[in-house]
């Protein structure tokens, strides 16, 4: 625990997440908690039409970097029986501390109580340090400002269902489920190893009082990707020295005690130096490194963390984190890179009374080890939604949100300058031309400072506006959102523009 930890400027981020969610809510982004017209229950959201084409995107990103770097995508149920379960070890071990208001009786999740007010991480602490911690900093109920009980209790967050009369469960992670089918894919993947596989879905934890918006939800979707190898060849990883050289900002559990900020190690120094056990977990790390970099989260705003040797799941022998630097929540873990060992597969063989080995090189029978990279969707997506949203000027400042190009929830929209002479007919005869390709809007109401503004609201990478010329020279004017400069394209040209511009092929100054 740090001597001194540091007290966030609470008050701050309250404000910043006030007006995050009011614009999430406004903008069709993300709404709820769900069902609203209900009362809501906490833990619950849905993406409204533009969350979800900014999800879409995500996910797309995701999945190009998981099958670039030889991962294949599988799709496996969400409700399993609970013998699953407790083979995994979830059933018995997955489960939260909470602390409970001696006044108002509302649960809390101790950990993330101390998380929100100090920057602190708190998931390693025992139970007594979490009270000691609690007393000391005199952190109060977050709902009635009352005094906290002194004791911390154990809730599972498995969520239960039955199924034809069967003990069942939703799935609270999507790994467990990936490793079920092992001899599918070891006859998929020719009897060969190592072989990855990746799945991208819901899953589902009881949380307890989650109220950190889609960053916490009770109903999330997950990507995690699965890596099987043979343990004696961990080491014998080739594409570990395509990218040995690439620096990571590390942070390291002996380091967190003595310095508040993380360094820029290389793959390599981090393996010498025995922070990574292996040269095929660096190479994971290095891969989940890159999803957040090709989703276009700052460089400076991720840093990879190391697990407290007392803070590792159940399963995990090498565990580290890569957390985002949020302005409403400061440091907040968006992924999990775990060396599970053999772990899972001898514990559903045993289980299941099948044989999971592989053979390897000599022909002889061997567990193989899971590397993992687990994360999920709607963490990195409201990571971009906290990162890119600001507001500059005064209380009512203009909006704006900048998000790389790239993940835009709408890449164009389309504006006949006047409902009139035929603009609005040839606008949509554009918007035919690029909606094969692109995600276009088309918007003729209110003026067209009112239709700029509105579509650079909603991160919008691109307008096209039809006007007068445009009936006599077939161009129109393309405005670029950041830099709010306009230039004339042939409708001809426009598609390949506009798809070259926002894969960044081609720089807007140029045209
Ligand atoms: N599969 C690991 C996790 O859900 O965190």
């Amino acid at each position: 625990m740090p001597s001194k930890p540091v007290k966030v400027d609470a008050k701050k981020r309250e404000k910043f997440l006030v007006d995050l969610t009011s614009f999430m809510q406004s903008k069709g982004f993300v709404w709820g908690p769900f069902p609203e017209i209900y009362g809501g229950v906490a833990g619950f959201y849905s993406y409204g039409p533009l969350g979800k084409l900014l999800k879409e995107k995500v996910e797309k990103i995701v999945k190009r970097t998981f099958q670039s770097n030889g991962f294949w995508e599988v799709e496996c149920p969400i409700v399993l029986p609970d013998v699953v379960w407790k083979a995994s070890g979830h059933l018995d071990t997955f489960s939260d501390r909470t602390i409970k208001c001696s006044k108002c009786k509302s649960v809390f999740r101790a950990d993330k109580l101390i998380e929100e007010s100090h920057d602190v991480s708190a998931d390693a602490y025992s139970d007594v340090e979490l009270l000691d911690f609690i007393n000391k900093n005199k952190i109060n109920c977050p709902s009635c400002k009352g005094g906290l009980e002194q004791e911390i209790n154990e809730q599972s967050l498995m969520m239960k269902t039955k199924v034809a009369g069967v003990e069942s469960s939703l799935r609270p992670e999507t790994a467990t489920v990936t490793y079920i089918p092992f001899k599918r894919y070891y006859e998929f993947f020719r009897r060969r190893l190592p072989l990855g596989v990746f799945q991208i879905g819901k899953a589902f934890r009881n949380e307890i009082s989650p109220r950190q918006n889609v960053l916490r939800s009770r109903e999330f979707t997950q990507a995690e990707g699965q890596m099987f190898i043979d343990p004696s060849e961990k080491n014998n990883w080739e594409r570990y020295d395509e990218v040995k050289k690439d620096k990571l900002p590390i942070w390291d559990y002996k380091s967190q005690k003595s310095e508040s900020k993380h360094s820029m190690l290389s793959v390599a120094d981090c393996f010498k130096k025995k922070f990574f056990r292996s040269k095929a977990y660096s190479w994971c790390v290095w891969l989940a490194y890159q999803q957040f970099l090709n989703l276009g989260v700052p460089e400076e705003r991720i840093r990879i963390r190391q697990h407290h040797p007392d803070e590792k799941a159940f399963y995990a022998d090498d565990a580290w984190d890569i957390e985002v630097k949020l302005n409403s929540f400061g440091w907040t873990e968006v992924c999990g890179i775990h060396d599970r060992t053999d772990y899972d597969l001898l514990q559903h063989s045993k289980f299941s009374k099948q044989n999971l080995t592989a053979k390897d090189a000599n022909n002889k029978d061997i567990t193989p080890h899971v590397l993992e990279i687990a994360f999920g969707i709607d963490r990195p997506v409201f990571a971009l939604l906290d990162i890119f949203y600001s507001k500059i000027g005064k209380e009512d400042g203009k909006t704006m949100f900048k998000l790389p190009y790239h993940l835009a929830p709408v890449d164009v929209a389309i504006f006949p300058l006047m409902k009139k002479e035929g603009m609005p007919e040839k606008a949509k005869e554009v918007k035919k031309v690029l909606e094969d390709e692109l995600i276009v809007e088309y918007d003729q109401s209110g003026s067209i400072g009112k239709r700029y503004l509105r579509a650079a609201e909603s991160g919008t990478a691109y307008c096209v506006t039809v006007d007068h010329d445009t009936l006599k020279d077939n161009t129109v004017t393309l405005r670029d959102r950041d830099s709010e400069k306009q230039k004339r394209v042939a409708i001809d040209e426009l598609n390949v523009t506009i798809r070259s511009l926002i894969s960044g092929k081609l720089n807007f100054e140029k045209l």
